[in-house]
Parts: structure tokens; sequence; C-alpha cells
């Protein structure tokens, strides 16, 4: 039988929908910092059996319904000819890319020659869960990636890259053809190395105005996805701020668009249209919340489902570091309880 995760994103009618969390490995559990205080981030990232045993780690503990590759969507950058590093305060890139010259310079890499340490971790998670849940691989959309390119870390106000967008426009779209043909290879690698199921994180994409989100994201992701849509393999489009173009993502080519907390599900589902599934949203905050007020948010957007096919549980962003264990098994316990009144199915 096929699992769960995969039957949500086929719109196939289910007993329950299947929850995981962006980013479930990570510092909100005791035994990532453990393994994080002897071992650097990237050579987690780079290590293959160090990123199989971070990415089996919220299996039992939390439950979830299905494992992702622990790596980050930085890692394609490196090959490209960047220099990314992590410190405390997250993703630093020392040769940001803020020229002509230097979009001209960047590398479009093989993924197996450059990245072979992830296809390796791939296939060592997908030994180890033995067909009992399936495996998702994943990597940023071209304009999210192109921000932290330009910006060369986190922004507010995203200046550089949209400076750069307005005044070099052609040098712009080199950057990000190359961008989209690298994570082409890079997502087709996942899936030869045992990826069930592929996400593309375009977590910035909402600070654009719908025009340039058209101009100067959408095709490169649509591109992404039609290159890659012959693997067969379902694919999800997580935009964290994706309201304002819910519509025009109905049409990317992704069977589910993974969706943030400021939009309603029953609203998400009619407005695409239902020809793709959808996957959210709770507030990755509400997980502050004492328990009881989790399982009463779990059930309130499951109501706004009302019986729709192809909904996959998940937040709206990543858990935050800080959360409580016992408040993440407490929002997959209250999913799995769940049972779609067969009135509405
Ligand atoms: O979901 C998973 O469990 C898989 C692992 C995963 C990581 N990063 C591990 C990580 C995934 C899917 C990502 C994706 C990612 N990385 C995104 C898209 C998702 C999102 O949150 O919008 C982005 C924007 C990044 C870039 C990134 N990596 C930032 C901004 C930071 C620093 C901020 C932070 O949360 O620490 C990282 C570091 C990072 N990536 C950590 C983890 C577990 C923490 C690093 C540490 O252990 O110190």
């Amino acid at each position: 039988m096929s699992h769960r995760l995969l039957q949500a994103a086929a719109r196939q009618p289910l007993d329950r929908p299947p929850v995981w969390i962006m980013r479930q490995a990570g510092r909100y559990m005791p035994e990532f910092r453990a393994l994080r205080a002897k071992h650097d981030f990237l050579t987690v990232c780079r290590t293959p059996e160090l990123a199989a045993e971070v990415t089996m780690q919220p299996i039992g503990p939390i439950g979830v319904d299905a494992a992702i590759i622990f790596s980050d969507i930085l890692i394609p950058l490196t090959p490209m000819g960047l220099e990314v590093r992590f410190d405390d305060k997250g993703p630093h890139i020392d040769n940001p890319v803020r020229t002509v010259a230097d979009v001209d310079r960047l590398i479009v890499p093989g993924a197996e020659e450059t990245c072979a340490f992830l296809g390796d971790a791939l296939k060592l998670v997908k030994k180890e869960l033995d067909g009992k849940l399936p495996l998702i691989g994943f990597a940023g959309a071209p304009w999210t990636l192109g921000a932290y390119m330009i910006e060369g870390k986190g922004s507010k106000n995203y200046s550089h890259i949209k400076g750069f967008m307005y005044n070099e426009p052609a040098a712009f779209h080199r950057m990000m053809d190359k961008m989209t043909d690298t994570l082409i290879d890079y997502l087709r690698y996942q899936v030869a190395s045992g990826a069930d199921i592929l996400q593309i994180f375009e977590s910035w994409g909402g600070v654009l105005s719908p025009d340039d989100f058209r101009t100067f994201a959408l095709p490169y992701t649509k591109r992404i996805i039609a290159g890659i849509k012959d693997t067969g393999v379902p694919i999800v489009h997580y935009m964290n701020g994706c309201g304002h173009v819910l519509e025009e993502l109905s049409d990317i080519g992704a069977d589910v668009l993974g969706v943030d907390w400021r939009v309603d599900l029953g609203e998400a589902f009619d407005r695409v249209g239902h020809k793709v599934a959808i996957q959210g949203n709770m507030d990755p905050c509400k997980l502050y919340a004492p328990i009881p007020q989790i399982e009463a948010e779990v059930r309130r957007l499951h109501a706004q489902v009302a019986g729709r096919p192809g909904h996959i549980f998940n937040l709206g962003h990543g858990i935050l570091p800080d959360v409580p264990v016992a408040h993440a098994q407490a929002f997959v316990k209250a999913v799995k309880e769940l049972k779609y009144d067969p009135a509405l199915v």
C-alpha cells in the first residue's frame, strides 16, 4: 500500500490526514542539541551517517508520518561558487553576488559530483525506514536562494536583491537560469537516491509584489517543476506569505501547495479550484500555547478542510527552536486522532 502522505498528495480520500513538521529535526529536540554539541552544522549536513541519524531523530519520539532528509537549502550554493558558513546568527555568504561579473562567475555544478554526501544520506535513511515511512527530499526555490546569494545573509527589506533585480534585470535573469539548471539536477539526483516526494521552499517569496513575483520568481520555479515532473514523484511548493498569489500558484505544476497560517484552509482549497492538495498550516507560535489549545487549534483547522480530500497537516512555517517537545508531540497526536466525517468525504 502507498504511504498516507503520497495518497494525500494525490488527493485520495483517507480516514485522517498525514502529518509532518517543517524543520522537524532541529534544535527543539535534546537529541539534536547533543549531536550538535559535538559537530558543527555543515559537518552534520555533509556527513551521510550524521545526516541520516538526525533525519531519524523525530521519527519515533514525535510520531510524524514522514522523514525529511536533514540538509539545508543553502547546500547547493557552495558548489555554485559561494562561500557559505553558519554562525549563531544563521547563514553567511562571504562573497555575495553583487555585480554582473559575479553572476557570470557562477558555476552550474553537477549534483552527483558535488553533493554525493546528500545522495548517500538519502540511501542510508531509505534503508533504515525500510518502506515504513516516505522520505522527503527538498531544495530552496530560486528566488529565495537568490535572496541569500545577493544579500549574503537573512534580510529585513531585501534591498540588495531587489535593487539588483531592478537595475540589472538581464544579469538577474541569467543568475536565476543558472540556479534553475542547478536545482533541476539537484532534485533529480535526490529522486535517484531514494526521495519519494520533493518539497520546494519559497520561504521569502512573500516579500515580492504579485507583479514582481510573476516576473522574477514564478517562471523559474515553474521550469524546475516541469524539469522534474517525469520522475513521477509528487511535488510540494511551500511558500511563506502566499495568500495574495494562491490562484497563480495553482498552475505552477505542483501536486501540493504548502500555505502559511494567514490563509484559511477551506478558502485555499476553493481558490485553487481543487486542482491541487493543500499542506499546512498551524501558526508555529501556537506550539507555545497550552496543550489543550493546540488540540483545539488542530480540530479548528481540520474543520476548515471540511472533508475535502488532499490535506497534509503541517505548521505554516518551520518549528521554532524553543518549542517544548511535549507540545510538538501533542500536535502530532491530535492530528492522528482526527477522523474525516464520512458524511463529508
Ligand atoms: O525540516 C527538516 O527537518 C530538514 C532540515 C532543514 C534545515 N533547514 C535544517 C537547519 C530544512 C528543510 C531547512 C530549510 C531551510 N534552510 C529553509 C527553508 C525553510 C524555512 O524555514 O523557511 C531556510 C530559509 C534555510 C536557511 C537557514 N538555515 C537559516 C535561515 C538558518 C538559521 C536560522 C535557524 O533556524 O537556525 C539555517 C540553519 C539551520 N537549518 C538549522 C537547522 C536545523 C539550525 C542550525 C543549527 O543547528 O545551529
